[in-house]
C-alpha cells in the first residue's frame, strides 16, 4: 500500500459494542483529496472518524493512513486531527491557551493571536473555554484546525452550531485544506455545503460506503 494514499482500507470490518460500522469495507483516498461522508444520524461517521485517528481498533481486515498501520496510534497522530462536532478543547483554559498547547502537542510554532482573529475570537482570547458559546468552541476549534495543518485533517459535522458568517469562514477555512495540498475528510448533514469544498462523497449505510457522484 503506498504513501501517495492518505486512507486506504482493505476487507475492514469494525464492530462497536453491537453495532457493527463497517461490514468488509474496501476504501482509497489519494493524498489531497477532499471527501464528504454522509449518513444518517448513527450510521457511523463519527466511528470512522475516529478509526482513522487511530482512537479505535479495526475488528477485522487492514487500514493504512499515509502508509502506517492505522492501529499505530503514535504514527498516526502525527499525521492527523480530527476535529471533533464539540469538545475537544480544555474548559479551564483560556482560548490563547488551548492553541499554544496544541501547538506544544505537536511541537509546532504558530501564531495564536492571528488565528484567534481570524476566526473571529480576539477580544475571547484570555477567556476560559467553559464561557465560550457552542459557536465561539467551533470557531476555536477551526483556528486550532488550521494552525494544526496536519496532512490529514478529519472534522466531524463543520457546519453544526454555526450562524451564516460562521458557515462561511468553516468553508473558507476547509477550502484551504485541499487547496495546500493537504487531505481534508468531513462527515456533514449538509451536502450542498460540503460539495464546495469537496468534489467526492460517500455515504455509509448499514456497514457499506457507495460513492455518491
Ligand atoms: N462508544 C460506543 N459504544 C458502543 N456503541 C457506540 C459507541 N459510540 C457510538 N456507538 C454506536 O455506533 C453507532 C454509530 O454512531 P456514530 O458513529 O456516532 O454515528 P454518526 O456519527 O453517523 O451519527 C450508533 O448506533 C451508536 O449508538
Ligand atoms: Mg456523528
Amino acid at each position: 500500500m503506498a504513501e501517495h494514499y492518505a486512507v486506504q482500507l482493505r476487507r475492514a470490518w469494525l464492530r462497536l459494542g453491537r453495532e457493527i460500522i463497517l461490514r468488509g469495507v474496501d476504501l482509497d483516498i489519494a493524498a489531497g483529496e477532499g471527501v464528504t461522508l454522509l449518513g444518517e444520524n448513527g450510521a457511523g461517521k463519527t466511528t470512522l472518524l475516529r478509526l482513522l485517528s487511530s482512537s479505535l481498533r479495526l475488528t477485522r481486515g487492514e487500514g493504512r493512513i499515509h502508509g502506517f498501520d492505522v492501529q499505530d496510534g503514535r504514527s498516526v497522530r502525527e499525521y492527523v486531527h480530527l476535529m471533533p462536532v464539540e469538545g475537544g478543547a480544555y474548559p479551564d483554559l483560556t482560548a490563547a491557551e488551548n492553541l499554544n498547547f496544541a501547538l506544544q502537542m505537536h511541537r509546532l510554532k504558530g501564531d495564536t493571536g492571528a488565528a484567534l482573529r481570524r476566526v473571529g475570537l480576539e477580544g475571547a482570547a484570555e477567556r476560559r473555554v467553559r464561557f465560550l458559546s457552542a459557536g465561539m468552541r467551533k470557531r476555536l476549534n477551526l483556528a486550532r484546525l488550521s494552525l494544526l495543518a496536519r496532512p490529514l485533517t478529519l472534522v466531524d459535522e463543520p457546519f453544526a452550531n454555526l450562524d451564516a458568517a460562521g458557515r462561511q469562514l468553516a468553508l473558507q477555512m476547509l477550502s484551504e485544506v485541499t487547496g495546500q495540498g493537504r487531505t481534508l475528510i468531513l462527515a456533514a448533514h449538509e451536502p450542498e455545503l460540503a460539495a464546495q469544498v469537496t468534489n467526492r462523497a460517500l455515504h455509509l449505510r448499514a456497514g457499506t460506503l457507495t460513492e455518491q457522484r
